[in-house]
């Protein structure tokens, strides 16, 4: 069975300083993670060091960046690579959010570059995809969003698809309080594991952990976490406060115990 993995995509907030108060808050909360759930942060990168030693203290917490370049190294202003990342520990890496498709350009050929430089450097990507309201309204929301899978995939092999993770994350619900439903978020997820399941097979597409994100919160994150293709969250707003993360934290663990 798949572990939910709940994740906090903390976006363009907490330098540092914060990012040590918010770790120490949400370790006052929970100890470490509960047993039957993963947890992530991905705090912005000029955080990244200084929570990697806070979460030596968190067991179960791992650490994410929220962005990588596709090259080792060399002459790119202002990008980091997958070697830096892994000096500071992240496993994860969060890849193609809306918000860097629309403010920083990154495109799917981008993203598949980059989901491939992650998965051989062994660090795992959270490629997040996702359609615009218009998309929806228009009733294109299945078929670009299954797009946006078979283009992060390109290239990527059946042994390596499973170390992947995807956020299902509806552009209209990012940040706006405004959530998918639950059947919404179920047939959406349940049509990329089917795609995920053509593209390789059953077996990794049963493996395959599939988040949802948009404006998750402690209130709906039980009915959203209960659908049997939701594997976990990628929450923004709310993962910057420890109590509401740990909140949904403790969600997962108790859907963990009664399944
Ligand atoms: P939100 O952000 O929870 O604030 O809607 C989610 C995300 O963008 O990953």
């Amino acid at each position: 069975m798949r572990r939910f993995l709940i994740a906090g995509n903390w976006k363009m907030n907490c330098g540092p300083k914060e990012t040590s108060t918010l770790l120490q808050g949400i370790k006052d909360i929970i100890e470490d993670m509960p047993e039957a759930v993963d947890g992530l942060v991905c705090p912005p990168t000029i955080s990244l060091t200084t929570a990697s030693v806070e979460l030596q203290d968190i067991e179960g917490l791992a650490l994410g960046a929220q962005n990588v370049h596709s090259e080792d190294n060399g002459a790119f202003t202002g990008e980091v690579s997958t070697e830096m990342l892994k000096e500071v520990n992240c496993e994860y890496v969060i890849l193609g959010h809306s918000e860097r498709r629309q403010y920083f350009g990154e495109t799917d050929k981008t993203v598949n570059a980059k989901v491939n430089k992650a998965l051989i450097d062994g660090i795992k990507p959270v490629i997040c995809v996702g359609e615009s309201l218009e998309q929806r309204k228009a009733n294109e929301h299945k078929l670009r969003v299954k797009k946006q899978v078979q283009a992060a995939l390109i290239g990527v092999e059946d042994e390596d698809a499973s170390n992947l993770v995807i956020a299902y994350e509806p552009i209209w619900a990012i940040g706006t309080g405004e959530t998918a439903t639950p059947d919404q978020a179920q047939k959406m997820h349940a049509m990329i594991r089917e795609e995920v399941a053509d593209l390789y097979s059953d077996d990794t597409a049963n493996q395959i952990r599939i988040l949802y994100g948009g404006s998750m919160k402690p209130h709906n994150a039980e009915e959203l976490l209960e659908q049997p293709d939701v594997d976990g969250g990628l929450i923004g707003g709310a993962s910057l406060k420890a109590d509401s993360f740990t909140d949904i934290i403790h969600v997962a663990d108790e859907l963990s115990e009664s399944n």
